[in-house]
Parts: structure tokens; C-alpha cells; sequence
């Protein structure tokens, strides 16, 4: 169906192929969200999926973290690297216990002034825990948008990632997405950048997203999105 939007086909090939089997999808607690995102953020899932099932075993929820000394935290954290992730990470949590009654707080804003959360891993809790309607924009979001748009420029440029929010705040608004759906667009999303849509030789024949593509219908998919200057 030549008429399917952007949504409809990452929802599409999430139900066929995508990854049901993620232990912070089962179950899917904003604590554990939180966490998973927090690892994800410089760690491919099949590395941080024992680190999570250890940090989990250890410390189940938020008063747990919180309760926990620093030395714990980084000793569960040992071999993932970039440790400051877990020292946010442990100051969030103590945060949340002072501030939000012991819970992440289920608001973008309040959740982007916490130590560690930028705007779109504050969107993807939002999305994957509660269900609620956020656009996301991590790296592999913004070369999918960039070759699907067509958006030419180095996605570091503030013009241009402005551009990509305003297609990604598009593609959300779609109203096949609800509370149940969200969860799934959102990792359909980082799935496909991860492992369809990658930044040398993307699969594109497996791709979804195919038919709506400036990229591919150009051949330009190596061109985009456009490297940093220099
Ligand atoms: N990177 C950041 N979040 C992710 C997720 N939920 N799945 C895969 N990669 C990610």
C-alpha cells in the first residue's frame, strides 16, 4: 500500500520483525525504561542487555537506586564506560525521591531538568512507559528523517536539527498512534536507524520506509544525512 504514512509502516514492521524480547519491555516500569535508555544512549543493546538484567536484580526500583551508595551504582556499572551516565544516573534517582514522591516524573520538562536526560531520551520514557504521544530525535532518528525528508546539512547545525524535530513532531501527530502504539514507534524507530537504515550500505530493500524516501528515489542514501563540515 503505496498510501501507508510513515507510522503505519514502522508500526507495521515493528509487529513482523521487530524486538518483543527486551527485559525492560517486560515489564515496561518507567524505572526500568529510564534505565535502559540511559545505557542505550552509548551502548548497542545485545552489550547492555546483562548490565540491565544485574542492575535491575539489584537494585528492582527508583528507592533502591536512590538508597544505594555511589560506589554500588558504579560497581553495577563497571565495564559500560562513561561513568558520569551513572552518576547522573544515582543523583536523578535521589532527585526523584526528593522532588517527584519517589517516581520519575511523567512531564518532558521535569524529566529534561534531571541530571542525564536530554530532551529526546526524556521523550522515549515518556513514549515507551506511559504511552504518551513525544517525537524523538537520538542519532539514528535523524539520519532516517534526513534520508526520508530529503534534509540536506550536517544535523549538528541547530537549523538543521530544528528541521528534523519539525519533521519527527509531524510523523507523531499521526493518529494511528495511541497510548498501546506509542511504545512500539518509538523503538521501531531506533530499531530501523540501528539496523536498517544505517549510516553505510543501508538495507534499503528491507526497508519500510522505502516508498516514502527523497533519499532512495534520488539514490542519494550515501549523501545524506550530509557529514559534518571539515
Ligand atoms: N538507543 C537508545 N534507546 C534505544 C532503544 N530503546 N532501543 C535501541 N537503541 C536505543
Amino acid at each position: 500500500n503505496g498510501e501507508a504514512t510513515f507510522a503505519q509502516r514502522l508500526l507495521a514492521w515493528h509487529s513482523r520483525g521487530g524486538r518483543h524480547d527486551l527485559p525492560w519491555q517486560h515489564p515496561r516500569t518507567p524505572y526500568r525504561v529510564w534505565l535502559s535508555e540511559i545505557m542505550l544512549q552509548q551502548t548497542q543493546v545485545r552489550t547492555a542487555v546483562p548490565y540491565f538484567q544485574r542492575f535491575v536484580d539489584a537494585l528492582p526500583d527508583l528507592p533502591s537506586l536512590a538508597d544505594a551508595s555511589l560506589d554500588r551504582v558504579l560497581a553495577l556499572w563497571s565495564g559500560l564506560g562513561y561513568y558520569a551516565r551513572a552518576r547522573n544516573l544515582h543523583a536523578a534517582a535521589r532527585r526523584c525521591v526528593e522532588q517527584h514522591g519517589g517516581e520519575l516524573p511523567r512531564d518532558l520538562d521535569a524529566l529534561v531538568a534531571l541530571p542525564g536526560i536530554g530532551r529526546s531520551t526524556a521523550a522515549a520514557i515518556l513514549s515507551q512507559a506511559w504511552g504518551d504521544r513525544h517525537a524523538i530525535l537520538d542519532g539514528n532518528v535523524k539520519r532516517v528523517l534526513a534520508r526520508v525528508h530529503g534534509i540536506e546539512g550536517w544535523p549538528g547545525l541547530p537549523a538543521v536539527e530544528k528541521r528534523l524535530w519539525i519533521c519527527a513532531e509531524a510523523h507523531v501527530d499521526d493518529a494511528v498512534l495511541k497510548t498501546a502504539t506509542m511504545p512500539d514507534y518509538t523503538q521501531a524507530q531506533m530499531d530501523l536507524g540501528a539496523t536498517v537504515c544505517t549510516r553505510a550500505n543501508p538495507a534499503c530493500l528491507l526497508c519500510p520506509l522505502a516508498p516514502l524516501c527523497i533519499a532512495r528515489r534520488d539514490g542519494r542514501t550515501e549523501e545524506l544525512p550530509t557529514p559534518r563540515p571539515g
